[in-house]
């Protein structure tokens, strides 16, 4: 079987054809899917019908696998390093959840520009995104590359940013959207880590920044400063000529580096379409920062940190 790698965008992506997933896939057919990864950041595999297992199972030839949060009213029906995606409601009959849904609004969070688990201490290295039932419009994904985005600043802004600490948080986050989706265990086993603001893929020593949805504050910087920061380089990286939108067709298989790349769901119409999405996620290989978890307890009805 030979296989075709063709990019799909001027800054990122590139379907992968001539391979079939559910199957084992030999040394050197993965060393190139290993590189093209490396290279395009956004691997497409199309007619891939991959059960659970088998998503795993392909998924750890990267490395091991993150276990998920168990999100807002989703006790774990899946195995504990499946995130499931879905608006089906198993409690009433597979209703269709439509986005007045409280689990429905957490998941909307994914509407805003982001990185895979970068509120976590090791954040995620990779997601692969199995399309198992998709609507007829909307529902697309969209990346885009913090690494082009990085390499087209001015140089003295690439200076600015060298050694700059972010801390990120998934309760900023998320209160940008809605308030009281977390209780407050939840909360107390999420508090907000550092992250490098730059960091370099170790294969091929090429930089990014690193920032998105959960990206709250650098450190060392005014708050109200760090904010224009970071949402002056969110513009620059999602313009819209550097958006690569993937329409979803049931059974592709869409792989991602989440330490260059952010991503975002778009809306569709969930009262009337079903759209059921799995995702397993290839763990990080270590902190970005030392040490990884911010010290400063953050004040939340003003958003604000204290003492920023
Ligand atoms: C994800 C995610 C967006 C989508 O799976 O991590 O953000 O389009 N998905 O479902
Ligand atoms: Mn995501």
């Amino acid at each position: 079987m030979t296989l075709a790698i063709t990019p799909l965008h001027p800054c990122l992506g590139a379907r992968v054809d001539g391979v079939v997933l559910a199957r084992p896939v030999d040394d050197q057919t993965f060393r190139q899917i290993f590189d093209a990864f490396q290279e395009y950041s956004v691997l497409v595999f199309s007619d891939q019908r991959l059960t659970d297992d088998l998503q795993m199972a392909f998924t750890r030839r990267f490395g091991p696998l993150e276990t998920t949060l168990s999100s807002i009213g989703q006790e774990r029906r899946l195995h504990e390093n499946m995130v499931d995606l879905s608006n089906i409601d198993p409690d009433h009959d597979d209703r269709l959840m439509g986005w007045d849904d409280r689990r429905m609004v957490y998941q909307s969070g994914n509407q805003l520009w982001h990185t895979d688990s970068s509120f976590k201490p090791v954040p995620a290295m990779a997601s692969l995104l199995s399309g198992r039932e998709v609507p007829p419009s909307g529902g697309e994904t969209e990346f885009v590359s913090m690494r082009y985005a990085y390499a087209n600043l001015p140089g003295e802004t690439r200076r600015q940013l060298e050694g700059k600490v972010c801390v990120h948080s998934i309760l900023y986050s998320r209160s940008t959207i809605a308030k009281g989706l977390f209780n407050p265990e939840h909360e107390r086993e999420l508090p907000p880590v550092r992250q490098a603001l730059v960091r370099a893929n170790p294969v091929n020593g090429r930089k990014n920044f690193y920032i998105g949805s959960h990206a709250w504050y650098v450190e060392g910087m005014p708050y109200d400063e760090s904010r224009r920061l970071l949402d002056s380089l969110l513009k620059v990286t999602t313009e819209p000529d550097r958006v690569f939108q993937h329409r979803w067709r049931q059974w592709d298989l869409v792989m991602w580096d989440n330490r260059t790349v952010l991503h975002r769901g778009r809306p569709w119409d969930a009262t009337r379409s079903k759209r059921v999405m799995r995702r397993t996620t290839l763990a990080g290989e270590g902190p970005t920062a030392d040490p990884p978890l911010a010290t400063r307890t953050p004040v939340w009805d003003g958003i604000v940190p204290a003492g920023v």
